[in-house]
């Protein structure tokens, strides 16, 4: 399968940078996503990638194919957008049969085709009625059968599952990865939803909302190891702390005004990390633990008021409120048969955290 490859892709409307100058490199045959918030020029890299738009300035390749001026039709390139835009007056079968026939594909070949796929979408039982009679996820199906009937290199999924329930859209999931993982056709999936983005991705970019993309890898490298504190706030939820960091040459610390200095981790030294320089550490909420106990072994504790409970049924958050005023946020998995410990509002509480479980950004 091959590569699509972008190279300094930019794109201006009314003389207004929509997107500015953007290098990627989608592997082919994965399960790409991308990830960025309302508004940050997703759809537009898309509308590029399938020829919908035309580019201002860069080139995109398919392979060592330069496909950055071809017509829409010459690309193998399909798109599914979030409004299904199905054909209202043609059944669920003459929708799926539409770009077939187009192609003046033999009709008995055709019917083969289409029963196949509307099989695998498990829309067998709908083959005759109109988009109008359907659920939306069976639209929804309906309009990616519609693509992947023409077997295109390249599938382009816009927010596709975006109008739909959450047990739905879990559901979809986790049929497209099946999907991906059979056809081995290479799944640019846009979403603003980090949790999609996590789901299905092998690998995945970030943008942030000036279009540019800040960090690629694969969803865990994303979620533990952020590069910018937009990546770690974007992607999940994060405890954030600004301070400035100390003891670089010996046992390297954060010190945070009103709070004290606790111990960090450099895995890596980069160029920003010198003494005295401001930085920003990132923890998650579900590495920091919670207790009315002191902690032992531990490299980092810190005590606080928890200020209120939030019961999400497999997990428990707790917002505590620290000495500085700052909220820190964390996360108990509420895997006891019997609760060991008892917490309350108003609770003076002890949180602590291993060194290796802070991520350091530059500020
Ligand atoms: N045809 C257009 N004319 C003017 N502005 C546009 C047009 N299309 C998109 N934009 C603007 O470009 C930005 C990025 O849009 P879009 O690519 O749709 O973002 P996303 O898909 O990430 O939500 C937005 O600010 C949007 O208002
Ligand atoms: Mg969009």
């Amino acid at each position: 399968m091959r590569n699509i490859k972008i190279e300094d892709l930019s794109k201006a409307i009314h003389g207004q940078v929509i997107l500015p100058k953007t290098n990627l490199m989608i592997p082919g045959g994965k399960f790409f996503a991308l990830l960025g918030p309302s508004g940050c020029g997703k759809t537009t890299l898309l509308r590029l990638i399938a020829g919908l738009d035309t580019v201002d300035e860069g080139k995109i390749y398919l392979g060592d194919d330069d496909i950055t001026r071809k017509p829409i039709h010459e690309r193998p390139i399909n798109i599914v957008f979030q409004n299904y835009a199905l054909f209202p007056h043609l059944n669920v079968f003459e929708n799926v049969a539409y770009s077939l026939r187009i192609k003046r594909i033999p009709k008995e070949l055709i019917n083969q085709k289409v029963f196949k796929i509307l099989e695998a979408f498990h829309l067998e039982a709908h083959i005759y009625k109109l988009p109008s009679q359907l659920s939306g996820g069976q639209q929804q199906r309906v309009a990616l059968a519609r693509t992947i009937v023409n077997e295109p290199d390249v599938l382009l999924l816009d927010e596709p599952l975006a109008a739909l329930d959450f047990k739905l859209r879990e559901k979809m999931l986790l049929e497209l990865i099946e999907w991906q993982d059979k056809l081995e056709t290479t799944f640019i999936y846009v979403t603003h939803d980090q949790f999609e983005a996590l789901t299905v991705a092998d690998q995945m970019a970030i943008m942030n909302h000036h279009g540019e993309i800040e960090q690629i890898g694969t969803p865990k490298e994303i979620y533990e190891f952020p590069h910018s504190s937009f990546v770690a706030r974007f992607v999940g939820t994060t405890n954030i702390w600004y301070g400035k960091l100390r003891e670089l040459d010996s046992e390297p610390e954060i010190e945070i005004p009103d709070l004290g200095r606790f111990k960090i981790y450099i895995p890596k030294k980069k160029e920003w990390m010198q003494e005295g320089y401001d930085l920003v550490m990132s923890i998650r909420p579900e590495k920091i633990l919670i207790s009315k106990q002191e902690a032992k072994n531990f490299s980092n504790q810190l005590k606080g008021i928890v200020h209120s409970i939030v019961y999400h049924g497999r997990s428990t958050q707790y917002n505590v409120i620290l000495k500085n005023k700052m909220k820190v946020q964390v996360f108990e998995q509420n895997e006891e048969h019997f609760p060991h410990e008892d917490i309350d509002y108003d609770d003076e509480v002890y949180l602590y955290w291993q060194k290796k479980n802070a991520v350091l950004l530059e500020k």
